[in-house]
């Protein structure tokens, strides 16, 4: 543990910077008078070194591949615990009591269906959009909806904005694939538990009875608590900067979304599936760890690295696990791509490359696997990804507008760009 003041020594001068300790994790040194005592701002391009909050809801040692959502392992949530109750323990900081499970599941229940009018949205798209597309636009729309829970500073309010949005993220995702299927949409139906509900208004067809399999529904429900949280990753920090400027929730939300579809983000669930159907079989698995080692080929493995994670990504690893068993219990455990990943893994875990960067999976390289094996087009994998999302981009939101603290996010620059010159008239350049 450090002492509690940092010196800089600069020009001759020593300059002193308090120490900050959390409950657990690397201190921080307070820079936030940096430039107003030495003119200097600090240079941290992708934030490598930079704690942009302080927060109590998600964290995360790399180190030893740990993750907790407000102290507790996602490794103990995923098996004994269900998505609503991790949404109300991101939210509210505590688990609840069984009445107040119930309250919280009734309440979002209520706000599953989307005001009609937005159905004309989809109708503006292409029907070959990207789900992701389309989910950017419509979430971004929900601004022009909901006027009665918008104001950030009624508490509230706040609180009203949250739950639709958990409510009705999984109807206009499902809404999105209907689309994309040239198929109706299938509103939500209160008598089912979230994830049972979600693949419903995904699957089920006028024409017949759609039985929500419950073994798939359970596997549904365990991906969507791996990726409720996670700290102040690329989309939680756009949610942040967005309301930091005490925008529209919703509006904030869509940036998240936005943020998020990117492959070296929440995208490399999609890139990872694809990859791992472009490398196809075992035996051209060295063909594309070379490539992921050239430093002159693009290619990446994706789904492998992280960085925060230089051990093994927790929720790989419950991921890989109910890989297993959802395929196994499908029928189809000899599925070709699920045996493709795990030679990639034992290949690549086995490389100097790989070893020496502490390159593991991460959360995006069997999550696809599984979705793939439900029935979802990998195009929709991200989309899911950001429903999942929302809860933790939502409870990181509400942390910052209620700081006493809060600031608009306003990060400076080196400049290196040309000093103040001239104008040049046309005849003269
Ligand atoms: C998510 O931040 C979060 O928490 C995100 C997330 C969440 O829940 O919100 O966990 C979700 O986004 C998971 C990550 C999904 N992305 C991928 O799987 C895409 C593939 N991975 C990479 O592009 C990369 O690993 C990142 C983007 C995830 C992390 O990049 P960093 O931390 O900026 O690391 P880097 O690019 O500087 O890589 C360090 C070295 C480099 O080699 P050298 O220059 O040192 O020789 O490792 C190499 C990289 O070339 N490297 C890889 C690699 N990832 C890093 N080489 C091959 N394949 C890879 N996947």
């Amino acid at each position: 543990m450090s002492d509690n003041t940092a010196k800089l020594s600069l020009g001759g001068e020593t300059y002193e910077f308090p120490v900050l300790a959390g409950t657990v994790g690397p201190d921080v040194i307070d820079i936030r008078s940096l430039y107003a005592k030495t003119g200097l701002f600090t240079y941290d391009p992708g934030f490598t070194s930079t704690a942009a909050c302080d927060s109590a809801i998600t964290y995360i040692d790399g180190d030893v591949g740990e993750l907790l959502y407000r102290g507790y392992s996602i490794d103990q949530l995923a098996e004994k615990s269900s998505y609503l109750e991790v949404c109300y323990l991101l939210l509210y900081g505590e688990l609840p009591s069984k009445a107040e499970l119930a309250d919280f599941d009734n309440r979002v229940t209520r706000h599953t269906m989307v005001h009609e009018q937005m159905h004309y949205f989809y109708r503006g798209f292409r029907r070959d959009a990207h789900p992701m597309a389309i989910v950017t636009g419509v979430v971004g729309a929900m601004a022009a909806f909901y006027h009665d829970s918008t104001d950030i500073s009624d508490p509230q309010q706040r609180e009203i904005a949250s739950i639709r949005m958990i409510a009705k993220l999984p109807t206009i995702v499902a809404m999105a694939y209907k689309y994309s299927v040239g198929q109706p949409f299938v509103y939500p139906r209160n008598d089912l538990d979230y994830a049972s509900n979600f693949l419903h208004m995904c699957f089920a067809v006028p024409a017949e009875e759609y039985q929500v399999n419950p073994i798939v529904a359970k596997a549904m429900d365990r991906i969507f608590t791996l990726h409720a949280d996670h700290e102040q990753n690329a989309s939680t920090s756009t949610v942040r900067l967005s309301g930091s400027s005490d925008a529209n929730p919703f509006a904030c939300i869509a940036a998240g979304v936005a943020c998020l579809w990117g492959p070296a983000h929440g995208g490399a669930n999609e890139a990872a599936l694809n990859m791992l159907r472009q490398i196809g079989t075992v035996d051209r698995i060295p063909e594309f760890i070379e490539r992921a080692k050239d430093k002159n080929d693009p290619f990446r493995l994706m789904g492998f690295g992280h960085r925060v994670y230089k051990n093994y990504d927790p929720r790989a690893a419950v991921m890989q696990e109910s890989a297993r068993e959802v395929l196994g219990l499908l029928g189809v455990e000899n599925n070709p791509t699920l045996q493709v990943a795990q030679a990639l893994e034992k290949i690549a875990l086995e490389d100097p490359y790989f070893v020496e960067r502490k390159l593991y999976p991460n959360v995006d390289f069997y999550s696809g696997i599984i979705l793939d094996a439900i029935g979802f087009p990998t195009s929709m994998f991200t989309a899911i990804f950001a429903l999942s999302r929302t809860v933790g981009w939502i409870a990181q939101w509400k942390e910052m507008i209620a700081d006493p603290q809060k600031k608009i996010g306003r990060p400076r620059q080196l400049y290196n760009g040309p000093v103040r010159r001239e104008y040049v008239a046309m005849g003269d350049r």
